[in-house]
């Protein structure tokens, strides 16, 4: 038998823009992808001779063959046409759930680079990038990390330049948002929030981190805030403490706010930390993968 790690970063879409809904039920998207330090620890323990197993220190995570994880394990060894003899699955969880950090996601990403590296690498990362999109739309980028954009619906990945160096702040607010319940709601919402993706890139490619927070957005942020004072009271809290700019990630309910200062970004921790789960996090390189 032999252990082995990795760990599973979170994302934080900088722009999300929903374009509209595609014949196969999905939606196209546009959206500045960045991964960041805020983490699962993923450990496989490879042939075990015993039943597969998943094990996860938080309550309300599957820990059954519907966990993504476990699935990625199964799709991996399924493709490479091999029986690993059994594994068990421990996930220390982090990143929370239903926060749109994508964190059951970065769970299977994990799993796959990490029986990828323990197999020899019998998958090229263009095919392991395949065997992202069948897991979930998000688990290609958590694959490769760094500062992508994507389209499609979420899988069709291109490089961007580095976000600039900066702190974050992610605070998670008590609710919970159903993703595809979201996508359904933007789908008869008479108006449709579109974040300048143009200006975000033309920012990217400026290194200009005080350009860059101030075109953050998200097309699903109008839905969710209309329902859900705290997007914005966070948002603010944020704001008078000095982060450049905020926003929510992905379908929510995750917030983030962007500091040039690790002083300010801790101040406003300090100030949310009682109401919410706050998170501290720095950017993650494609190379720190
Ligand atoms: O791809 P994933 O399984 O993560 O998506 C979860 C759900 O979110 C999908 O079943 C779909 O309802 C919705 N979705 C969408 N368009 C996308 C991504 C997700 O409609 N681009």
């Amino acid at each position: 038998m032999t252990t082995i790690e990795q760990k599973a970063y979170a994302k934080l879409n900088l722009t999300l823009d929903v374009l509209g809904k595609r014949p196969d039920g999905y939606h196209d998207i546009q959206s500045v992808m960045q991964l960041i330090s805020l983490c699962d620890d993923v450990s496989l323990d490879v042939g075990t001779g015993e039943d597969w197993k998943l094990e996860c220190d938080q309550a309300g995570i599957p820990t059954d063959g519907t966990n993504l994880a476990w699935k990625a394990a199964g799709l991996f060894y399924q493709n490479m046409g091999k029986d690993p003899q059994g594994i068990t699955i421990r996930l220390t969880k982090r990143i929370p759930a239903q926060a749109g950090l994508g964190g059951g996601s970065a769970d299977a990403a994990a799993v796959l680079l990490a029986l990828n590296r323990h197999e020899g690498s019998p998958f090229s990362q263009e095919e392991l990038l395949k065997l992202a999109e069948k897991l979930g739309s998000d688990v290609p980028f958590l694959l490769s990390g760094g500062t992508k954009m994507a389209k499609g619906r979420g899988e069709a990945l291109s490089a961007l330049p580095t976000m600039p160096q900066c702190f974050y702040l992610v605070v998670k607010p008590d609710f919970s948002v159903s993703t595809p319940a979201l996508y359904q709601a933007i789908d008869q919402a008479p108006e449709v929030y579109h974040p300048q993706t143009n200006a975000m890139v033309q920012a990217l490619q400026k290194g200009d981190l005080l350009e860059v927070a101030g075109y953050l957005g998200n097309s699903f942020e109008p839905l969710v805030a209309a329902e859900h004072g705290e997007i914005l009271a966070i948002r603010t809290v944020m704001e008078d403490c000095g982060a450049l700019g905020s926003a929510m990630t992905g379908s929510g309910s995750a917030v983030f706010g962007i500091f040039d200062a690790f002083d300010m970004a801790a101040m406003a921790s300090m100030q949310l930390m009682e109401r919410y789960q706050t998170f501290l996090a720095r950017n993650i390189e494609e190379g720190e993968v």
